[in-house]
Formats: C-alpha cells, structure tokens, sequence
C-alpha cells in the first residue's frame, strides 16, 4: 500500500477530514442499530481510523492472521447472515470514508473459512465498499464439512453470493449515493469463486478479477493428491530432495529458457517447454546430488505429465514447467497435500480416517462422480454473463507451483469452442492473462507485480494494476491490451528492478532480440 500513502499523506488526510470525521464516526456508530436484513444479526459495526494495527481477537489461529494494518479510515461491520437452519456466514463489511461509488466482494483460499483481511483493506484503500465473508466456516481445515452439506454448500458458491446481496443492500443504507458499479477480485479459491460467480450468478457483478483459478476443483484435489504416490516418501527411489529439484529446475531453464529469445531465467511460454530430463541421468551406479536416477527421471516426467482417468480420459493437466523450485516444498515434499486428504476424508467419504497415501485414480473418478453443489465450476457457456455485460479478467502465474496454469488455458478453450467464439470476440468479455515469472496469487522469480493484491502492488495506474484495469474497462470501455507486471527486489514495496508487459492469451510474449531484457520495450506480443 505504499503508493496510497504517498498519494495521500497521514497529514493532508488529517486535516481534510477533520471536519467530516464525526460525520462518518457518527454514521458508523449508529449502524448497527439501522440494519434490518433478513436473517441477518450485526455483531458489532465500529469506526477505525487508517493506521491502526487492527487486532482480530476472533480470527481462527489457523488463518494466521491475528493483526491487519488498516490503511484508511474505514467503518467495519460484522454480521453473522444464516444460509439455511444449520449454517451461516460470517460477513464483514470494509467502508471507506473516502468512498468511489463502487462495490466489492473479495474470495478465500484453499478449503477456508478465512476472512481475507489483507483484501478487505487492499480494496477499502481503493475506495470500494469492500466485503469478505468466511465461506461458511472458519480455520483452514475440511473437518466442518464433515457431514454437513449445507456447510459445504456455502463454501461451493453460497457464501461469496449472498456476502454479495447482503454486501449490496448495506452498501445503499450506508451511502447515500448507494453504489454504482460492482466488482469482484480473488484468486486460487477465490479465483473459483469469481468464475463461480461468472457462471451462475451472471447479474452479480459488472467486473470480476479472478486469478489462478481452483475451478475445475474435484479434479485438483485428485491432482494435488497424485503427487504422493508419484514422488513417494522421503527416502524412497522415486523422491527427489529439494537439492535434486534445484538441479531439475536448472535443467528445465537451459532446454526452455531461451525459447523466448531471452535467456534471462523466465519461460515466457510454458507451451512450448516439453523438456526431457533424462539428459540429468546419473552416469555411474552412484547417484550424486548433481544427476537423477531413472526412478528419479520417471517421477520428473510423471509430474509433468497430465492426471489421466482409467479410461485414458485428461482430468487435469500437466504442471507447467518452471515451478519446480517452488512446487518442491509444497507438492513433491512426500507427504500427502493436506487440503486433498481433508476433501477425500469429510467430504468424498465421509471418512475421517481414509489413508491419503493409498490414493488411486479410482478416487479421482469418485470424486468427479459426486461433484457436490457443481463445485467444479467448470461451466463453459457464459452467455448469461456475456449479455448482462459482464467482463471477467483473468490471470494466472506461469511459475504456480499449486494451481497448474495449463488449467487455465484449458477452460479458455473449453469457453472459445462451447460458445463457438474467436479469441478476438472473446476478449470483449473475457481476457486471460498468463504471468510469466509468477508462483501462485504472488512472489516468483519475474515481474509478478501487477497489483492483484498487497503483496503484488506497484502504484494505482490501471497499467500496472489488475484491479484498477478492470474498473477502467467497466468504467470507461478502455479493456487491457497487456498487464504490466514489476519485478521488485524484495517484495512489493522496495524497489523495482524492471517492468514486463504481460500477453493477452493466446498471444505470448517474445523478445525483440535487442535491447536489455529487463526493458519492457525490447519485448512483443506475437
Ligand atoms: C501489529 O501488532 C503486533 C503485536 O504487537 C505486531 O506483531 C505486528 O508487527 C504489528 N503490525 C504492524 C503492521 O505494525
Ligand atoms: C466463526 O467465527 C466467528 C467469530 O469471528 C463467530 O462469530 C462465528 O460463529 C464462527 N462461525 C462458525 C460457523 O463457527
Ligand atoms: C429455516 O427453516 C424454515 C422452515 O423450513 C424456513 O422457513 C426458513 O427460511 C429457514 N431458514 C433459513 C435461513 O434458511
Ligand atoms: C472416462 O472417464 C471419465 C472420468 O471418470 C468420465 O467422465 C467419462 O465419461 C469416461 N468416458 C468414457 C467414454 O467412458
Ligand atoms: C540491463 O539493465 C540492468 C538494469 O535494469 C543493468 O543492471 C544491466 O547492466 C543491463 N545490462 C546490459 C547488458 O546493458
């Protein structure tokens, strides 16, 4: 949030709002008592003042999040809102003093039940009436949708939903102006959200930013569970040390890396990196911590190959290479990825103790079969959307080390031939993205800054910012040609090394073959 501190400084704000602040504390302080929404209870609506390390004394240590820097003055609400007899939502409500007319929800991650704090003060500094709700549950585990499916249904599409239409209805008692247009920004998770959103509730929204998206979900889970039985445990023949992905990650680098014309430590198009990592066979019977043994090159093909049903059917795509530094810790670690053991365990089988490590594809297709509440959110006819004059961006980094970005390019297809669209017609209502450079929602090795949150802001101009680019399209017609990402040397906030222009998918970007790699310029679309 560094760039709305210098746009407006602690004093300039101070002084200006003098003024007005008991208006605003005023109006904040009465609220609780206005608020009439069916099935709705307010817990508490309180005025914070920007600056404020924020304590959320309520917030399941799970989501580790226990303090939230509020960048503006905001008035804060919190409800709880019943989604049937046996479940709810808990909703807060971000609005700022210095308001811009515009609504927004933000998403959650993984399988929580955690409110995205970090969002909520991210748009509220942007001046959206910005709400999160924590999708029906709290802390991060699978274990409360054990036998309750109206819990699982809120997490499935209820929750961002009925956050929107009560987030809307406060919205217009809280401001006089009410609001004027409505706006959705998430990723993983909340990157299914949004295009959950997109698919079944075409009217919520007249602007969705939805990254790395976890849509084709059932499908995921069995993804991310397939790796354990891949890699094995740690010590097995078929798992590879952190040390040993370093190694592959290198070796991908050199058959990849310069097929962009740049040899500068970023694949700009995965599509065209298909590496064969046999070249790292150990040469001797030793095996050194430099080269792979064949069980060891296996498992390296295996996971970058695509999740195959028993019938030979594609249920996900490959991981796109170039993650493997970060995808080691995470999904190559030998240990079961815990978010698909809860699915499989509290809500593919109702069985607490179901064992993770004896995964088959068998229960992939089991999972496919039950698809609760189409949580797949794999829809593909977005006509609905379309004629409402939806607009939808998306983006999805090129390094996500949990969420492979081939997905994303999979459902763009699914949409062009189901709807029976070009590319170019597409993108009056859908463009996609992909970021070279990026791991998942954040951080990697290249210009992954393209404002999709805090922790990837590099300044307001709808240039370098995803969100403020959707409110530009929405608002004035101007739709993005390119998303212009920042490479910073240590995170958002310190300084930026380069800038990289991010293609508008199916183009991809290819040096120009002069000039210095770290200039934007010296970079095309082709
Ligand atoms: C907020 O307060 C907590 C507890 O004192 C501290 O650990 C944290 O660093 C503070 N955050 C900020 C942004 O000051
Ligand atoms: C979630 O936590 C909030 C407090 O932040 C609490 O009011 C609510 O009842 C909890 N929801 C559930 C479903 O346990
Ligand atoms: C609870 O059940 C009653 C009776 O079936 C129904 O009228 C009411 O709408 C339900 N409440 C919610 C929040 O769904
Ligand atoms: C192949 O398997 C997939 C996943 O189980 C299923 O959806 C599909 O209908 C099957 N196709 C055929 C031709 O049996
Ligand atoms: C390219 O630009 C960077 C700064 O962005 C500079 O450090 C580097 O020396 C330049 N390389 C060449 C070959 O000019």
């Amino acid at each position: 949030m560094a760039s709305l501190r210098l746009l407006f400084p602690a004093v300039t704000l101070g002084f200006a709002s003098l003024a007005q602040s008991d208006q605003f504390q005023i109006r904040c302080a009465s609220f609780a008592d206005e608020i009439d929404i069916p099935h709705a209870t307010v817990n508490f609506a309180s005025y914070i003042p920007g600056g404020t390390n924020l304590s959320l004394v309520d917030n399941d240590p799970s989501c580790g999040a226990a303090y939230q820097s509020v960048s503006s003055d905001i008035c804060r609400i919190a409800l709880a809102v019943a989604t049937s007899n046996s479940s709810q939502i808990t909703l807060e409500a971000w609005f700022p003093r210095d308001y811009t007319g515009r609504f927004l929800s933000t998403g959650n991650g993984g399988l929580s039940g955690c409110i995205q704090y970090y969002d909520l003060d991210y748009a509220a500094g942007f001046g959206f009436a910005t709400v999160g709700a924590n999708n029906g549950h709290n802390g991060t585990s699978g274990l409360p949708f054990y036998k309750q499916p109206e819990v699982l249904e809120d997490f499935a599409y209820r929750s961002v939903h009925t956050g929107v239409v009560v987030g809307k209805q406060l919205t217009k008692m809280f401001y006089e102006e009410g609001f004027d247009k409505s706006y959705y920004l998430g990723c993983s998770t909340g990157g299914r959200q949004g295009f959950k959103e997109v698919q079944q509730f075409p009217h919520d929204f007249d602007g969705v930013v939805a990254g790395a998206p976890a849509f084709n979900f059932a499908n995921l889970l069995s993804w991310s569970a397939h790796f354990y039985p891949i890699t094995g445990p740690p010590g097995s023949e078929t798992y590879l040390s952190t040390e040993l992905w370093d190694v592959v990650h290198k070796e991908i680098l050199r058959q990849c890396d310069g097929l962009d014309g740049a040899e500068d430590g970023i694949i700009e198009d995965t599509d065209q990196c298909h590496p064969d990592v046999a070249t790292l066979l150990c040469q001797s019977e030793a095996s050194g911590d430099s080269c792979l043994t064949s069980a060891q090159v296996d498992t390296v093909h295996g996971i970058l190959s695509p999740l195959l049903s028993t019938n030979g059917t594609r249920l996900y795509p490959r991981m796109q290479p170039g993650s493997e530094v970060y995808a080691a810790s995470a999904m190559y670690n030998g240990v079961p990825f815990a978010y698909s053991r809860d699915w499989y365990r509290y809500v593919v089988y109702n069985d607490p103790t179901w064992d993770a490590t004896k995964w088959t594809v068998k229960d992939a297709e089991a999972a496919l079969r039950q698809n609760p509440y189409n949580i797949q959110t794999w829809d593909a006819d977005l006509t609905p959307f379309r004629r409402a004059g939806g607009k939808v961006l998306t983006y999805h980094g090129l390094q996500d080390q949990l969420i492979s970005s081939d997905n994303s390019k999979l459902y763009y297809h699914r949409v062009l031939e189901t709807m029976d669209l070009q590319p170019s017609e597409l993108d009056d209502f859908y463009r996609f993205f992909p970021i070279s450079g990026m791991a998942h929602c954040s951080g990697g090795d290249g210009a992954y800054g393209i404002g999709n949150g805090a922790e990837s802001e590099s300044g307001a101009d709808p240039e370098d910012n995803v969100l403020m680019a959707m409110v530009r399209w929405v608002e004035e017609g101007i739709p993005p040609e390119t998303v212009r990402g920042a490479k910073f040397a240590d995170g958002a906030g310190s300084p930026v090394e380069y800038y990289r222009k991010h293609c508008r998918y199916p183009r991809r970007n290819m040096y120009k073959g002069t000039g210095n790699y770290t200039d934007e310029n010296a970079w095309e679309c082709v």
